[in-house]
């Protein structure tokens, strides 16, 4: 535990270093308020023990709320994700994942590069309002395979290349030990299918979507991993590594062959999410 907060003390020492430390700034020494880094999680303490209430949540899902756009008209109806749009599926994502992703985006630290969308709806959200939204996709029970994406239509329509399911099997089950890539699973669990509260689950997701995030893990335009883990992981990557495991993993089911009990994963009480 220790030497695990050292290091999530150091990273974030360098993270603000990294920030800090711009030619920009060597050059023309900005007033230091203006120039802080960014802290190391954007959420405040007092929103952490806030719970989140479904029902409120659904709401906002279905019909938006102020300046904030119904999330249903691009996330789809159950929150499955469209791979049109290069929406993902949110039905089903952990509850403290999903709040991390509503902070990072209002405060800038991920920017959606797909739509340029999301980071002005999650400013459009109070701390409640994240709570209450997380708390219900959280909480929405959709099979894996409603949100397995249609692969034909994908290669048909040509925007995007589609991989081998066969091979990214190999890779998230087992990584590419000759080019040192991990198994997937080693974090996101069997199948990808989540380890809760900081591995989301990747397995059912959005192909589109899977594609499109491990590019962005890959050439740094995303970065609000912890520890920079999916940085290095998707580092190593190729292209047709990023298709095959994208085109595996969307109809990944959660349960292996023999056991069908998909591990309960509670989150935390503050959440308020019916299991
Ligand atoms: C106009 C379309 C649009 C609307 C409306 C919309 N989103 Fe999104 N959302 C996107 C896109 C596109 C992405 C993917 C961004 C990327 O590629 O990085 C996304 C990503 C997300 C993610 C990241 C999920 C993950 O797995 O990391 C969350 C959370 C999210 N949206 C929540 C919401 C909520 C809550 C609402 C409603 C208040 C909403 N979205 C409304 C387009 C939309
Ligand atoms: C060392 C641990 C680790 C390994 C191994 C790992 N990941 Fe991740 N991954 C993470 C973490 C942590 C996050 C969450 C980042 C965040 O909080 O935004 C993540 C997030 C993701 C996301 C974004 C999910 C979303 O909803 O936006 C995708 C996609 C992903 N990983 C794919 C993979 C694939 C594919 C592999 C195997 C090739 C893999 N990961 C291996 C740690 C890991």
């Amino acid at each position: 535990m220790r030497r695990f907060l050292t290091a999530l003390l150091a990273a974030a020492a360098l993270g603000a270093f990294g920030v800090v430390w711009s030619e920009e700034q060597a050059a023309e020494p900005a007033p230091a308020a203006e120039a802080a880094a960014p802290a190391a999680t954007p959420m405040p303490m007092e929103a952490l023990t806030l719970a989140g209430n479904a029902e409120a949540g659904a709401k906002i899902f279905a019909e938006g709320k102020g300046e904030a756009p119904p999330c249903m008209s691009c996330h789809g109806e159950k929150g499955l994700g469209d791979d049109n749009m290069g929406t993902p599926r949110l039905a089903g994502q952990g509850f403290v994942y999903l709040r991390k992703q509503l902070y990072e985006f209002a405060a800038d630290r991920r920017t959606d590069t797909t739509m340029g969308v999301m980071n002005g709806i999650a400013r459009a959200l109070s701390d409640q309002d994240k709570a209450d939204i997380s708390a219900y996709e959280a909480s929405i029970r959709e099979d894996v395979l409603a949100s397995a994406s249609n692969l034909e239509e994908i290669k048909a329509a040509g925007a995007v290349p589609v991989g081998e399911k066969h091979l990214g099997k190999g890779i998230v089950l087992y990584g590419i030990p000759e080019r040192n890539v991990p198994a997937c699973t080693s974090c996101h669990q069997y199948n990808g299918r989540g380890a809760l509260p900081v591995y989301p689950s990747i397995g059912g997701q959005r192909y589109v979507y899977l594609v499109n995030q491990l590019k962005m893990w890959r050439d740094g335009s995303r970065a609000n991993d912890p520890l920079a883990q999916m940085r290095a992981v998707a580092g190593k990557l190729s292209d047709e590594d990023i298709y095959n495991v994208a085109a595996y993993l969307t109809s990944a089911p959660p349960i292996s062959i023999g056991n069908s009990r998909q591990p309960h994963q509670p989150e935390p009480a503050a959440a308020g999410v019916a299991h």
